[in-house]
Protein backbone atom coordinates (compact mmCIF):
# COMPACT_ATOMS: atom_id res chain seq x y z
CA UNK A 1 0.00 0.00 0.00
CA UNK A 2 3.29 2.30 0.96
CA UNK A 3 4.10 1.71 -2.39
CA UNK A 4 1.47 2.28 -4.45
CA UNK A 5 0.97 5.71 -2.38
CA UNK A 6 4.38 6.35 -3.31
CA UNK A 7 3.72 5.80 -6.33
CA UNK A 8 1.01 8.05 -6.60
CA UNK A 9 2.91 11.05 -5.36
CA UNK A 10 5.39 11.09 -7.59
CA UNK A 11 3.10 11.01 -10.40
CA UNK A 12 1.77 14.44 -9.55
CA UNK A 13 5.50 15.86 -8.56
CA UNK A 14 5.26 19.22 -11.38
CA UNK A 15 8.84 18.23 -11.88
CA UNK A 16 8.04 15.18 -14.42
CA UNK A 17 5.28 17.28 -16.30
CA UNK A 18 8.05 20.38 -16.36
CA UNK A 19 8.69 19.57 -20.06
CA UNK A 20 5.24 19.20 -21.31
CA UNK A 21 4.73 22.85 -20.67
CA UNK A 22 5.41 25.95 -21.90
CA UNK A 23 5.32 28.86 -19.69
CA UNK A 24 7.49 31.92 -20.14
CA UNK A 25 8.42 32.82 -16.64
CA UNK A 26 9.92 29.69 -15.45
CA UNK A 27 10.85 29.08 -12.11
CA UNK A 28 14.85 30.08 -11.33
CA UNK A 29 16.32 29.63 -8.22
CA UNK A 30 19.85 31.58 -7.61
CA UNK A 31 22.55 29.57 -6.13
CA UNK A 32 25.26 31.99 -4.91
CA UNK A 33 28.73 30.51 -5.02
CA UNK A 34 30.59 33.48 -3.41
CA UNK A 35 30.02 35.88 -0.83
CA UNK A 36 32.74 38.34 -2.14
CA UNK A 37 31.50 39.05 -5.53
CA UNK A 38 28.47 37.70 -7.78
CA UNK A 39 29.33 34.74 -8.55
CA UNK A 40 26.19 32.39 -9.00
CA UNK A 41 24.72 29.68 -10.96
CA UNK A 42 20.44 29.53 -11.81
CA UNK A 43 19.23 26.39 -10.85
CA UNK A 44 16.13 25.88 -13.43
CA UNK A 45 13.39 23.97 -11.63
CA UNK A 46 12.02 22.69 -15.16
CA UNK A 47 15.50 22.28 -16.60
CA UNK A 48 17.15 18.04 -16.99
CA UNK A 49 20.06 19.18 -14.65
CA UNK A 50 23.31 17.71 -15.92
CA UNK A 51 25.93 20.64 -17.28
CA UNK A 52 29.55 21.35 -15.67
CA UNK A 53 30.10 20.09 -11.93
CA UNK A 54 31.59 23.51 -10.28
CA UNK A 55 33.40 24.38 -7.33
CA UNK A 56 32.65 26.99 -4.80
CA UNK A 57 34.93 29.49 -4.69
CA UNK A 58 37.72 29.77 -2.10
CA UNK A 59 35.97 32.19 -0.28
CA UNK A 60 36.58 31.87 3.11
CA UNK A 61 32.92 34.05 3.87
CA UNK A 62 31.51 31.32 2.03
CA UNK A 63 30.70 28.40 4.19
CA UNK A 64 31.05 25.56 1.92
CA UNK A 65 33.80 27.06 0.26
CA UNK A 66 35.97 24.42 -1.96
CA UNK A 67 32.90 21.99 -2.75
CA UNK A 68 31.54 21.25 -5.56
CA UNK A 69 28.10 21.16 -6.74
CA UNK A 70 26.39 20.92 -9.64
CA UNK A 71 25.56 18.23 -12.66
CA UNK A 72 23.07 16.39 -11.02
CA UNK A 73 20.41 15.21 -13.26
CA UNK A 74 16.63 15.58 -13.60
CA UNK A 75 16.42 11.46 -13.66
CA UNK A 76 18.47 11.33 -10.62
CA UNK A 77 16.07 13.64 -8.48
CA UNK A 78 14.86 11.05 -6.61
CA UNK A 79 15.53 9.12 -3.23
CA UNK A 80 14.43 7.33 -1.18
CA UNK A 81 12.40 7.71 2.12
CA UNK A 82 15.93 7.76 4.03
CA UNK A 83 17.49 11.60 5.08
CA UNK A 84 20.69 11.98 2.52
CA UNK A 85 19.28 9.66 -0.30
CA UNK A 86 18.81 11.37 -3.41
CA UNK A 87 22.74 12.12 -4.36
CA UNK A 88 24.23 11.48 -8.08
CA UNK A 89 27.72 11.81 -6.38
CA UNK A 90 29.25 12.96 -3.48
CA UNK A 91 27.32 11.07 -0.84
CA UNK A 92 30.91 9.72 0.20
CA UNK A 93 30.09 8.92 4.03
CA UNK A 94 26.74 7.01 4.32
CA UNK A 95 26.23 8.01 7.82
CA UNK A 96 26.49 11.71 7.49
CA UNK A 97 25.48 14.30 5.26
CA UNK A 98 28.64 16.69 6.47
CA UNK A 99 31.05 17.97 3.51
CA UNK A 100 29.26 16.23 0.91
CA UNK A 101 29.04 18.08 -2.57
CA UNK A 102 25.92 19.63 -3.85
CA UNK A 103 24.99 18.12 -6.67
CA UNK A 104 21.33 19.94 -7.19
CA UNK A 105 23.09 23.22 -6.12
CA UNK A 106 20.76 23.26 -3.05
CA UNK A 107 21.47 22.23 0.47
CA UNK A 108 20.02 19.40 2.09
CA UNK A 109 17.37 19.59 5.07
CA UNK A 110 18.56 19.28 8.44
CA UNK A 111 16.68 18.22 11.41
CA UNK A 112 16.63 17.65 15.20
CA UNK A 113 19.48 16.37 17.42
CA UNK A 114 21.81 16.71 14.30
CA UNK A 115 20.70 14.09 12.44
CA UNK A 116 23.71 12.82 10.44
CA UNK A 117 25.39 16.39 10.83
CA UNK A 118 22.84 17.98 9.23
CA UNK A 119 23.22 20.93 11.83
CA UNK A 120 26.24 21.91 9.08
CA UNK A 121 23.09 23.58 6.70
CA UNK A 122 20.92 24.40 9.88
CA UNK A 123 18.89 27.01 11.07
CA UNK A 124 22.31 29.46 11.78
CA UNK A 125 22.37 29.59 7.83
CA UNK A 126 19.01 29.75 6.68
CA UNK A 127 19.26 33.27 5.51
CA UNK A 128 21.72 32.43 2.46
CA UNK A 129 20.10 28.89 2.08
CA UNK A 130 19.74 28.53 -1.90
CA UNK A 131 16.01 29.30 -2.68
CA UNK A 132 15.11 30.57 0.68
CA UNK A 133 14.81 29.57 4.45
CA UNK A 134 13.24 25.82 4.95
CA UNK A 135 9.39 25.94 4.56
CA UNK A 136 6.29 23.44 4.35
CA UNK A 137 3.15 23.36 2.40
CA UNK A 138 -0.09 21.38 2.60
CA UNK A 139 -1.29 19.30 -0.13
CA UNK A 140 -5.03 18.38 -0.36
CA UNK A 141 -6.34 17.68 -3.55
CA UNK A 142 -9.93 19.41 -4.18
CA UNK A 143 -11.14 16.63 -6.71
CA UNK A 144 -12.89 13.67 -6.10
CA UNK A 145 -11.36 10.30 -7.25
CA UNK A 146 -7.86 11.95 -7.87
CA UNK A 147 -5.19 9.23 -6.72
CA UNK A 148 -5.35 10.74 -3.33
CA UNK A 149 -8.46 10.99 -1.58
CA UNK A 150 -9.44 14.33 0.15
CA UNK A 151 -9.26 13.57 3.80
CA UNK A 152 -5.45 13.07 3.13
CA UNK A 153 -3.16 15.55 3.53
CA UNK A 154 0.64 15.89 2.75
CA UNK A 155 3.47 17.96 3.41
CA UNK A 156 6.02 19.94 1.16
CA UNK A 157 9.09 20.51 2.81
CA UNK A 158 11.99 22.69 1.21
CA UNK A 159 13.23 26.45 -0.20
CA UNK A 160 10.46 28.86 0.05
CA UNK A 161 11.17 29.16 -3.14
CA UNK A 162 11.18 25.72 -4.75
CA UNK A 163 7.91 25.37 -2.60
CA UNK A 164 6.28 28.15 -4.23
CA UNK A 165 6.83 26.64 -7.69
CA UNK A 166 5.71 23.37 -6.79
CA UNK A 167 3.07 24.64 -5.67
CA UNK A 168 1.79 26.59 -8.07
CA UNK A 169 2.34 23.11 -10.40
CA UNK A 170 0.05 21.36 -8.11
CA UNK A 171 -2.59 23.73 -7.99
CA UNK A 172 -2.49 24.06 -11.41
CA UNK A 173 -1.85 20.53 -12.49
CA UNK A 174 -3.24 18.57 -9.77
CA UNK A 175 -5.98 20.31 -8.51
CA UNK A 176 -4.38 20.85 -5.42
CA UNK A 177 -6.17 23.50 -2.89
CA UNK A 178 -4.25 26.72 -2.65
CA UNK A 179 -2.17 26.95 0.80
CA UNK A 180 1.03 29.16 1.33
CA UNK A 181 3.87 28.01 1.97
CA UNK A 182 4.90 29.10 6.12
CA UNK A 183 8.14 28.52 7.85
CA UNK A 184 9.50 25.37 8.98
CA UNK A 185 11.55 24.40 11.96
CA UNK A 186 12.30 20.98 11.46
CA UNK A 187 14.22 20.66 14.75
CA UNK A 188 11.27 22.17 16.82
CA UNK A 189 9.55 18.98 19.32
CA UNK A 190 6.05 19.84 18.03
CA UNK A 191 6.71 19.97 14.22
CA UNK A 192 4.04 19.50 12.09
CA UNK A 193 6.34 16.87 10.01
CA UNK A 194 9.47 15.17 11.62
CA UNK A 195 12.27 12.38 10.40
CA UNK A 196 10.22 9.61 10.29
CA UNK A 197 7.03 10.84 8.80
CA UNK A 198 9.27 11.73 5.42
CA UNK A 199 8.32 9.05 2.13
CA UNK A 200 10.28 10.21 -0.14
CA UNK A 201 13.38 12.50 -0.60
CA UNK A 202 14.49 14.26 -3.57
CA UNK A 203 17.24 16.67 -4.72
CA UNK A 204 19.84 15.56 -2.85
CA UNK A 205 17.45 15.65 0.06
CA UNK A 206 16.54 18.91 -0.20
CA UNK A 207 12.83 18.08 -0.67
CA UNK A 208 10.89 16.15 1.17
CA UNK A 209 7.13 14.58 0.50
CA UNK A 210 6.25 13.88 4.26
CA UNK A 211 2.68 12.79 5.73
CA UNK A 212 2.00 12.31 9.55
CA UNK A 213 0.11 9.57 8.96
CA UNK A 214 3.70 7.76 7.86
CA UNK A 215 6.12 6.46 10.19
CA UNK A 216 9.64 4.93 9.20
CA UNK A 217 10.72 2.93 11.64
CA UNK A 218 14.32 3.09 10.30
CA UNK A 219 14.42 6.88 9.68
CA UNK A 220 16.75 7.17 12.28
CA UNK A 221 19.34 4.04 11.65
CA UNK A 222 21.70 6.94 9.44
CA UNK A 223 22.72 5.32 6.56
CA UNK A 224 23.01 6.41 3.41
C1 LIG B 1 42.50 30.23 -0.82
O1 LIG B 1 42.72 31.60 -0.54
C2 LIG B 1 43.65 31.82 0.49
C3 LIG B 1 43.68 33.29 0.82
O2 LIG B 1 43.49 34.07 -0.31
C4 LIG B 1 45.02 31.29 0.04
O3 LIG B 1 45.97 31.47 1.07
C5 LIG B 1 44.88 29.80 -0.26
O4 LIG B 1 46.09 29.29 -0.76
C6 LIG B 1 43.76 29.56 -1.27
N1 LIG B 1 43.55 28.11 -1.40
C7 LIG B 1 43.38 27.52 -2.57
C8 LIG B 1 43.15 26.05 -2.54
O5 LIG B 1 43.40 28.12 -3.63
C1 LIG C 1 31.43 9.66 8.59
O1 LIG C 1 30.60 10.40 9.46
C2 LIG C 1 30.66 9.93 10.79
C3 LIG C 1 29.64 10.71 11.57
O2 LIG C 1 29.93 12.07 11.59
C4 LIG C 1 32.06 10.11 11.32
O3 LIG C 1 32.15 9.61 12.65
C5 LIG C 1 33.03 9.36 10.43
O4 LIG C 1 34.34 9.61 10.83
C6 LIG C 1 32.87 9.80 9.00
N1 LIG C 1 33.70 8.98 8.11
C7 LIG C 1 34.73 9.47 7.46
C8 LIG C 1 35.43 8.51 6.58
O5 LIG C 1 35.05 10.64 7.55
C1 LIG D 1 -15.29 10.63 -10.28
O1 LIG D 1 -16.28 10.76 -9.31
C2 LIG D 1 -17.56 11.15 -9.84
C3 LIG D 1 -18.49 11.38 -8.68
O2 LIG D 1 -17.96 10.95 -7.47
C4 LIG D 1 -18.06 10.09 -10.79
O3 LIG D 1 -19.28 10.49 -11.35
C5 LIG D 1 -17.04 9.91 -11.90
O4 LIG D 1 -17.45 8.85 -12.75
C6 LIG D 1 -15.68 9.60 -11.33
N1 LIG D 1 -14.68 9.59 -12.40
C7 LIG D 1 -13.78 8.64 -12.51
C8 LIG D 1 -12.83 8.79 -13.66
O5 LIG D 1 -13.66 7.72 -11.71
C1 LIG E 1 5.34 24.29 19.94
O1 LIG E 1 5.69 24.22 21.29
C2 LIG E 1 6.08 25.44 21.85
C3 LIG E 1 6.62 25.20 23.23
O2 LIG E 1 6.00 24.11 23.85
C4 LIG E 1 4.89 26.40 21.82
O3 LIG E 1 5.27 27.64 22.35
C5 LIG E 1 4.44 26.56 20.41
O4 LIG E 1 3.27 27.35 20.35
C6 LIG E 1 4.15 25.22 19.77
N1 LIG E 1 3.87 25.41 18.37
C7 LIG E 1 2.87 24.82 17.77
C8 LIG E 1 2.73 25.09 16.32
O5 LIG E 1 2.10 24.09 18.35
Amino acid sequence: MLRLLILNLSSILPVIYAHKVHVGNKPQVRVTTALVNFHARIMDQWGDGGGKTWTIANDSYHPFAHRQFGGGKRREIRGTNMFGSGYPYGAWNTTSIARRSFPFGVWPLYWEDDFMDSSEVGAQLDTIRPGGHISIVPLRTTKENFTISQDEVYYAVGDSQSLISILISYVTWCHASLAWPTRFDPTSPNATVKLENVLQYYRASSFALASPAYSNPNSRNASY
